[in-house]
């Protein structure tokens, strides 16, 4: 049997990983500035992390939802604490696309209604739910665009207020910062307008914080920087550093009721021990302090290069290109906007450089590193970046 042919593979197989570096079967090392799609977050087999899971491994690794668990108990309130929502009640499943299913599902629930309004541009996973709130019409099938699901333009405050107007809309979703769109942040002024307007019209405001919460950018969720208490938040990715989980936040607010949310595997032993080690590390390395340096380091050593720049009307004359149009970003969560395709130069920095980089379109580089990053790290990629940016001629592209 072959596997199902879905995804473009980069060509390199790692064996190895630590840290925010990782090996392949020939020794080569790389650096990782994906880490795995904003999956990676404490940085790759922390020892602590791999003491932790190793041991709850050996004690009890899986039971059903029917019994008690103190793990899940402990996380709720770690979580808790360490965003500043201990009144919010946790719901953990396995995947970012389910906490955004079941935060739609449990919106809907509450209001009685079916509607949702989401954003142009936006990813919120791949299951029927998710993906149809999902701006993305290679990833939509015919089956998923049948739910009622309205796109608005991100900052379109007003258009917003027209989909909400007749009283029908269960939940706006929204990215704290759009990542497979390219990295677009939402204003705090709009931010604080969706909080107004869900509150207005009785709609829940669900915050997707899977790419961009976790003390990404440097807050515990994106949307604290604009100082706004949604509804629901959803997780995933990081919350566990690779092991599958997932989860929500939920206002106090929402009622609930036996079996309206459910799950096998979410909020399993493994899973908590992985969550809770996430915590401790993120805490005692203060990893999100981290983010924040190791992102104003790296976009203010980029910024000489972004082509609107006095500086950089030299370096296009001496024909670079494609140059970058745009830089976007928030803590270690940086879209690298250019004027033309990339693939060559992330095809250089992989295969040459020995670096791992996220993409965004066909134009826009995106970082996504472990939270442990160091200013060593960023110089690397700084360095073999700009060489690689002299170097790129048009007929490259
Ligand atoms: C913002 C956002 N929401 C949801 C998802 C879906 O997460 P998962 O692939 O774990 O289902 C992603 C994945 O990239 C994401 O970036």
């Amino acid at each position: 049997m072959e596997l199902f042919d879905v995804y473009s593979l980069f060509d390199v197989t790692p064996v190895r990983a630590r840290g925010c570096r990782l090996w392949d079967e020939k020794g080569t090392e790389y650096l990782d500035l994906y880490g795995g799609h904003a999956v990676i977050s404490v940085g790759h087999c922390h020892p602590h992390y791999v003491q932790a899971l190793t041991e709850q491994a050996g004690r009890i690794g899986f039971y059903s939802n029917s019994v008690r668990n103190p793990l899940q108990e402990e996380l709720a309130r770690r979580i808790g604490v360490a965003s500043g929502y201990e009144d919010y009640s946790l719901f953990l499943d396995n995947s970012g696309a389910e906490s955004n299913e079941n935060a739609l599902k449990l919106a809907s629930f509450q209001t009685g209604r079916d509607r949702v309004v989401a954003f142009r541009k936006s990813f919120h996973g791949r299951t029927s739910g998710a993906v149809a709130a999902t701006d993305n019409p290679a990833i939509v099938s015919p089956f998923n665009a049948n739910h009622k699901v309205s796109f608005c333009e991100l900052g379109d405050a007003a258009a917003v207020e027209e989909e909400l107007r007749g009283g029908d809309v269960a939940a706006v979703i929204i990215e704290g910062i759009q990542g497979c769109g390219g990295i677009n942040i939402p204003t705090a002024a709009f931010l604080q307008e969706m909080r107004e307007l869900c509150s207005k019209y009785g709609t829940a405001l669900v915050l997707d914080e899977v790419q961009s919460g976790y003390g990404r950018t440097g807050r515990f969720f994106a949307h604290q920087w604009a100082g706004i208490r949604p509804d629901i938040i959803t997780m995933g990715k990081g919350i566990a550093n690779g092991f599958p989980c997932g989860g929500i936040l939920i206002a106090p607010w929402f009622q609930a009721r036996k079996s309206m949310l459910g799950t096998t595997f979410g909020g399993n032993y493994l899973a908590c021990a992985a969550a809770l080690a996430v915590l401790d590390i993120i805490e005692d390395e203060g990893l999100m302090a981290n983010a924040l340096v190791c992102g104003d380091y790296l976009m203010d050593a980029l910024a000489p290069c972004h082509s609107e720049r006095p500086s950089c009307h030299s370096e296009r004359s001496r024909g670079i290109s494609p140059s970058i149009k745009e830089l976007r970003g928030r803590g270690l969560m940086i879209g690298i906007e250019f004027d033309g395709p990339i693939a060559e130069i992330r095809r250089r920095l992989l295969y040459e450089d020995h670096i791992f980089t996220g993409v965004a379109g066909n134009n826009i580089i995106r970082l996504l590193p472990p939270l442990c990053l160091t200013r060593e790290d960023c110089d690397r990629f700084l360095e073999a970046f700009m060489k690689i940016l002299r170097r790129v001629s048009p007929s490259s592209k």
